[in-house]
């Protein structure tokens, strides 16, 4: 089990081997370099200047990167800490994204561009300090440190032990940069800076832009790269001084400080002046002219007539060598003076001609020149390539990717590109076990408190044998490992037969057995296929409804538990099979067929450890079956309807053609779009049966959840009824499916909803394929049973922050789009769900239907009757292998509301 477990949770090891990377082709002179697979770096070490110097690099973004990347250029080691699960924040800055190739085995987008550009040379090592084992491991780790690089805002690295004053005592020559916003002190030090804050801030936006523009943001993060250069020459200078007194420095670097360090000359004017400066100038100068870029018939040229003579050649140039003698623009001052007026002559005659043959007319004419090239056509320029500025490197999962060259050539040294940007946590392994020499016991210990695991009973791994050895993914990563398109893993059959739907789609153990039947499936619930038959939905929402109402007239609270129970069985029966049990219709809701759904779940639980004793029930008489489990009846007499129907469909299809809408069964017995021979009974049964358990089930937990989280907070409760009430404000006029996915709120709620709800907690387990696995960065071998489910990493407070509360607002931050990577209640990959716009149109109507029309209050329960755990009111499901809901039942009054 330790083989496996071996920092399931701390590192991520990449899934391709051989990834050191390199540059593979350059043009001019430099070395063409090896492919994917060798490991040996072609740049000669001894060329490398600061080989030998190690660095920990505690950036992220571009200023603090961009500096220790010139550091790893020149040949650094250079350690990247990142937050196990996230990692540096620009690996979801995209797109573009450099996509993983097939063999990568990876999911997701690729690599960001904007995080390949400044973390080559990198070794990635993904460990969280705000655990203490975290910190512990960078203590170790500190005495072999030369240099260290954060930009956390000042003292935020003092509570985790990791700010200068700590770490020098360990370490005395250790050189630690700070890079931040606004520095150490002073009045603005406690404030968060971005590059274009400090842009405006410091002087530098108000002086770019054209004349009469507004100001205009450099168009590259300016501040940003030049606070990383300056920090990196105080890095050197703070090396070379460490070479003769042994001790090492605090660097505190602010990228207000950098921003109006550049403003250089501007800035000496100003100040010798006394006087403001004089404004943005666009691509002009303010005392010299004619300088600046001019339109052609085609785009810009731009020239700087830097004195007379050149003014003179530009003049020959235009074709108007008069105006070099003109008394207007002989001398510069002249031309200041005369500025509009020259500038507008000049550009009468740019105009006339493309840029191209304004550069062809001065070539060679001494005259200072360029074209206004865009990004594009900057990398592809002969002389940028010439310069060597652009190699492509083999990245282990992206293939050949392009970067930008180390920049500065030596006559000695050789800096360059020897390692790609590396995946999120390829080197823990690497630095915890090799350059830390922690045992695996450690490492172990340290996987268990760097990531909590609330539900570690939910991810497992036993061999096929079931020698059951449980594995604890603690990391969930892993569940992309797992989960993923181009995974076709076998599902794993112990689990899998113990629900008895082994014909079916989602009984189907392997991959291309269950796509033959899925995609019969899907059209049937394709987005388009639910749009057209939402009524179905609408009109079990209605039904609901009036129950709820009846109950109240009644004076009595409703059992939202079964009553949402009843309305996803009702519509899934109806929608799939044209099937009306009318489980709505139950008085309290207590349908035998729901009662029983309940009641069958431990039945699966036993079966999947007994599978003997599932086939000898399934094989008995219905009424044996209701005579020893009677509470399962309803089950039993709705399997009965189920297979009378399959019977009939089956014996006479022209039977099919008095549904009011296409059926499962219209969908399966049709020859054109069945690729499939024409099923038999017991597949349609299966697959009839699976629908059922599939859809009823983890829907009505999802609205469950909603309702009573809703309820449970009077704020968010508010807000969307607000929200409901301008999205719909005449009751009588019903919005659609389509309509009410509009609504910001409600679609937050549904998602926070889907987040928090057990959804089908089993473990979902899949066989890794012959040959093993990388899963969670360990090397799991063949056929051996692996499983995670979504609410694991539901419930990580990393990807979630208090994941434990209901937050709708969530959805509704900046990094929402970050965050649903991690939503994954319909799991991912070949297996995901079928239903899922099934699923969602009954969430909206359901959601909005229920809170636009009832001023809805839950009753009052004592502490943990709802299988509370702290005795704060939640509603509790067992979270093993199926969610079996403990406790009292979600009750509530529901008064209607009138318009
Ligand atoms: C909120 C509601 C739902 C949730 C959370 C949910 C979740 C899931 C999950 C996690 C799986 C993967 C199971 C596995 O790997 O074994 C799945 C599969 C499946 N779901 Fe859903 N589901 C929901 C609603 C529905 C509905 C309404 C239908 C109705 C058509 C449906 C039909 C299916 C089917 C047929 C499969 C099997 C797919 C396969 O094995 O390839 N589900 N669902």
């Amino acid at each position: 089990m330790s083989q496996f477990a071996n920092l399931g949770v701390v590192c991520r090891r990449a899934a391709v081997v051989g990834r050191g990377a390199r540059p593979v082709t350059r043009m001019g002179s430099m070395v063409v370099g090896g492919r994917r697979g060798m490991a040996s770096a072609p740049v000669d070490d001894g060329k490398l200047p600061l080989k030998g110097i190690r660095v920990l690099d505690m950036t992220r973004v571009l200023a603090g990167p961009y500096c220790t990347q010139i550091l790893g250029d020149l040949g650094a080691e250079v350690i990247k800490v990142e937050h196990p699960i996230r990692g540096d924040d620009t690996r979801a800055w995209g797109p573009p994204y450099a996509p993983y190739t097939a063999e990568s085995g990876r999911e997701g987008p690729g690599e960001s561009a904007y995080y390949l550009s400044v973390n080559r040379n990198k070794k990635s090592l993904a460990l969280s300090f705000q655990h203490p084992s975290g910190v512990a491991a960078l203590h170790k780790l500190l005495p072999t440190i030369d240099i260290l690089v954060e930009n956390y805002l000042p003292n935020t690295l003092a509570k985790y032990k990791l700010d200068y004053a700590t770490l020098s005592a360990i370490n005395p020559s250790l050189i630690y940069a700070s890079i931040t916003g606004y520095g150490q002190t002073g009045p603005y030090a406690p404030r968060a800076g971005y590059d274009v804050m400090v842009e405006a801030e410091m002087g530098l936006m108000h002086i770019t832009g054209s004349r009469d523009g507004p100001p205009v943001k450099v168009g590259v993060a300016v501040t940003d790269l030049t606070t990383g250069l300056y920090t990196s020459n105080a890095i050197m200078a703070a090396l070379i001084a460490r070479g003769r007194t042994g001790r090492g420095q605090h660097i505190d670097s602010a990228l207000s400080d950098c921003q109006v360090a550049t403003l250089s000359n501007l800035a000496s004017s100003s100040l010798v002046s006394g006087q403001r400066d004089s404004g943005r100038w666009g691509t002009a100068h303010p005392s010299i002219v004619p300088y600046r870029a001019f339109a052609t018939k085609d785009g810009e040229f731009l020239v700087g007539g830097g004195n007379d003579r050149l003014f003179g050649v530009l003049c020959q140039g235009l074709g108007k060598a008069e105006w070099a003698g003109d008394e207007r623009f002989r001398t510069n001052a002249d031309r200041v003076a005369n500025r509009g007026v020259l500038e507008g002559m000049i550009e009468e005659v740019t105009r006339e001609r493309s840029t191209q043959e304004w550069l062809e007319a001065f070539e060679g004419s001494g005259l200072p020149y360029a074209a206004v090239n865009d990004v594009r056509d900057t990398l592809d320029h002969a002389h940028v390539r010439a310069r060597d500025m652009v190699v492509k490197v083999e990245h282990g999962a992206c293939g050949e990717v392009e970067m930008v060259n180390t920049p500065v050539k030596y006559s000695e040294a050789e800096p360059g590109i020897r390692t790609a940007p590396p995946l999120l946590g390829e080197h823990t392994d690497e630095v915890l076990g090799e350059m830390l020499g922690m045992s695996a016991e450690e490492i172990e210990a340290m996987r268990k408190e760097g990531a909590r695991s609330p539900t570690r009973r939910t991810a497992s791994v036993h061999t096929e044998k079931k020698a059951s050895a449980d594995l604890h993914f603690d990391r969930p990563e892993a569940y992309y490992d797992i989960y993923n398109s181009a995974n076709h893993w076998d599902k794993e059959p112990t689990q899998y037969h113990s629900f008895g739907l082994d014909h079916s789609c989602f009984g189907s153990l392997k991959y291309a057995q269950a796509k033959e039947r899925k995609d019969v499936l899907l059209p049937m619930f394709s987005r388009q296929a639910v749009t057209k038959l939402q009524s179905i939905v609408q009109n079990n929402i209605d039904r609901l409804c009036d129950a709820l109402e009846a109950n109240d007239a009644a004076g009595k609270p409703s059992d939202l538990f079964y009553g949402l129970r009843c309305f996803s069985l009702d519509t899934i029966l109806q929608y799939a099979f044209n099937l009306s049990i009318d489980a709505l219709g139950a008085p309290d809701f207590k349908a035998p067929a729901v009662e029983a759904m309940e009641a069958s779940l431990p039945a699966s639980i036993v079966y999947r450890n007994f599978p003997l004793l599932r086939q000898f029930v399934h094989s008995l008489p219905d009424w044996i079956s209701i005579l020893l489990s009677p509470a399962t009846a309803g089950m039993v007499r709705l399997r009965a309807v189920l297979g009378r129907q399959v019977k009939q469909a089956i014996e006479n299809r022209e039977s099919l053609d008095d549904s009011p809408h296409e059926t499962m069964y219209h969908h399966l017995l049709n020859n054109q779009a069945n690729k499939l021979k024409i099923p038999d009974a017991a597949r349609l049964y299966d697959e009839a049966q699976a629908l059922v358990f599939a859809a009823a089930h983890p829907t009505a937990n999802a609205l469950t959840v909603g309702v009573f989280h809703i309820l449970s907070n009077p704020d968010i409760k508010e807000r969307l009824v607000r929200e409901l009430r301008e999205g719909w404000p005449d009751l009588k006029k019903t919005p659609t499916f389509e309509e009410l996915e509009r609504l910001p709120y409600l679609t937050s709620v549904i998602t926070e909803s889907l987040r928090m709800s057990p959804g089908v907690a089993a473990p979902l387990l899949r066989i890794t394929p012959f040959g093993g696995a990388m899963i969670g960065g360990v090397k799991v071998p063949s056929r051996v049973t692996v499983g995670m489910t979504g609410s694991f990493a539901h419930s990580s407070s990393h990807l979630f922050p208090s994941a434990s509360t209901f937050d709708p607002s969530r959805w509704l931050g900046d990094d929402a789009a970050q965050l649903e990577r991690w939503l994954v209640p319909f799991s991912k990959g070949p297996r995901m769900c079928v239903g899922q716009n099934l699923a969602y149109c009954e969430l909206f109507l359901g959601l909005a239907g229920l809170f636009r029309r009832f001023d809805l209050r839950i009753e009052e329960v004592g502490d943990g009757e709802r299988g509370d755990r702290k005795g704060k009111g939640g509603l509790r499901w067992r979270e093993c292998y199926l969610p079996l809901f403990l406790g009292k039942h979600l009750t509530v009054f529901c008064r209607k509301v009138e318009d």
